[in-house]
């Protein structure tokens, strides 16, 4: 029987390295991907011949394609874990100043720069279209059955004024596995995402951690209790997990207003699906 096999991006560094090391512990080869060569190629030869190093851009669809189909081929034709986890705070503010606003050669006002949104949602949601089909494609080496994790935030389920992008992104996130989540376990693939409150990292400017009160640190361990859980239980699915101190909480959805949304939200969906059905231009969707 072949290895399992997982894909981590943003595994050079911070939270994404820890969960690389973490499942390679497990038995699983690992493939580390980042955008950084140099922290990333050192993160896969720490773990010695049963890792290897994938260059990736997330936010490029191709790059992100090629890095499933060429670990999937690494791995012995299985792909059976991955986690969704690199990120970037906010390139450019949405509130920024008027010497940001800059004009095309037409006078329109030239668009903000959404790279977070890529990134951090983006990516995660073709990452789990990939994932799927590779998963599907596993069964004859041993695998057919998927865990898939993405790193929300903390700032998706409070917020965070100073990167209105980032938190929306990470809000994406905590709906796209809340929706999907309950889906994909159908084929054996579950679907759940972290959302760490502050863990010191490389995201975190030398300057912020300089400061930082220690009693408000969340430790990298407590990610990989997350992560634990997640291999654990073969029905964990759509759960945000939120991260902070020594603790792992599950987050439910916000409360339904009243029996009417509560209706809508929980037994309306085959009015959905049935009527969908019958859209042609629905269909297969
Ligand atoms: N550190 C925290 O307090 C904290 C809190 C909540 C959520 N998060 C989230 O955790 C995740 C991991 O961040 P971290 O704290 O470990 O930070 P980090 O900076 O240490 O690691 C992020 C990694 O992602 C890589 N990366 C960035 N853009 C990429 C791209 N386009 N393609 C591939 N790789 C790319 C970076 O090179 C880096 O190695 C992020 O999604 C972040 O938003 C972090």
């Amino acid at each position: 029987m072949s290895k399992p096999v997982a894909i981590v991006t943003g595994a050079g560094s911070g939270i994404g390295k820890a969960v690389g090391e973490h499942l390679h512990s497990k038995g699983y080869k690992v493939v580390i991907a980042d955008l950084n060569a140099q922290t990333g190629s050192a993160a896969a030869a720490a773990l010695g011949p049963s890792a290897t190093f994938i260059q990736t851009d997330v936010s490029s669809y191709a790059s992100n394609a090629r890095l499933l189909k060429q670990a999937y081929e690494w791995g012995g034709n299985r792909l059976d874990f991955f986690h969704a986890n690199a990120g970037v705070d906010d390139r450019q503010l949405l509130y920024a100043g008027a010497d940001a606003e800059e004009l095309d050669d037409e006078g329109l006002l030239k668009p903000l720069d959404t790279k977070t949104m890529a990134v951090n949602l983006e990516a995660v949601i073709q990452s789990l279209w990939l994932f799927k089909y590779y998963v599907r494609r596993s069964k004859e080496a041993g695998g057919g059955k998927g865990k898939f994790v993405a790193t929300s935030s903390a700032a998706g389920l409070y917020y965070m004024t100073t990167n209105p992008q980032y938190t929306a992104s990470k809000y994406g996130v905590v709906g796209l596995i809340r929706a999907a989540g309950p889906v994909f376990v159908k084929e054996n693939i579950t679907v759940n995402c972290i959302c760490p409150g502050f863990i010191p990292t490389n995201l975190c400017p030398p300057q912020i951690l300089d400061v930082w009160p220690k009693e408000h640190i969340t430790p990298l361990s407590t990610a990989l209790k997350a992560i634990d859980a997640f291999l654990g239980d073969d029905a964990m699915t759509g759960q945000a997990v939120e991260l902070s101190q020594e603790n792992i909480y599950f987050r439910g959805h916000v409360e339904w207003v009243n029996e009417s949304q509560k209706w809508i939200g929980t037994e309306s969906l085959h009015i959905w699906d049935e009527a969908y059905a019958k859209i042609p231009e629905k269909k297969g969707y």
